[in-house]
């Protein structure tokens, strides 16, 4: 059964942050695929790239496996990567509901902070490209797609509606 709940989208479009409240909200435990890898791997994000992005990728894939294995009434924030192998989205939709949280970049580009996201060492105009590439996949992968342009509370609001309306519970 899909108990967990897997937030997908561009980087800065407000997964964890989004993900921990919706997690309080449901009575749900909370994962962050990044902090996740960071922590079984003792070591950072930009350390990772710095081997390769390659070497970073196959530790997300791990983490995707591993992760919706283990557990179960998760909120699982995955870093905006997550969509470039399938087996990875195939891994997460076994056990939980895709929901792709989809930001306009001109927003993310006004606040999104830079110092530890490797991809964007050239500039956050970077975005632009990478939401061009990866759109298309991000709608492929989802469930359910939930925009995430006015309040935090309505983007939750929406998020909770659809799982009301497909009646996905929290844990008895
Ligand atoms: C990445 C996004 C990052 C992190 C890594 C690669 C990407 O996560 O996984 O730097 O490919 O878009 P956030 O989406 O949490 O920033």
């Amino acid at each position: 059964m899909k108990t967990n709940i897997v937030l997908i989208g561009m980087t800065g479009s407000g997964k964890s942050t989004i993900g921990k409240l919706l997690g309080k909200e449901l009575a749900f435990s909370f994962v962050d695929m990044d902090a996740y890898i960071e922590e079984t791997n003792e070591t950072t994000i930009p350390e990772l790239f710095a081997i390769s992005e390659d070497h970073f990728r196959n530790l997300e894939t791990k983490a995707s496996k591993e992760i919706a294995s283990q557990v179960d009434y998760t909120v699982i924030s995955c870093g905006g990567g997550v969509i470039l192998r399938e087996e990875n989205m195939d891994a997460l939709k076994q056990t939980g509901w895709i929901f792709f949280i989809d930001r306009p970049t001109e927003q993310i580009i006004e606040d999104i902070k830079t110092d530890h996201r490797p991809l964007l060492k050239e500039g956050r105009e970077k975005l632009y490209q990478l939401a061009e590439e990866r759109m298309d996949l991000y709608h492929k992968s989802a469930d359910f797609i939930v925009k995430n342009d006015s309040s935090l509370r309505s983007t939750l609001d929406t998020i909770l509606s659809i799982l009301k309306r497909q009646n996905i519970q929290a844990k008895e």
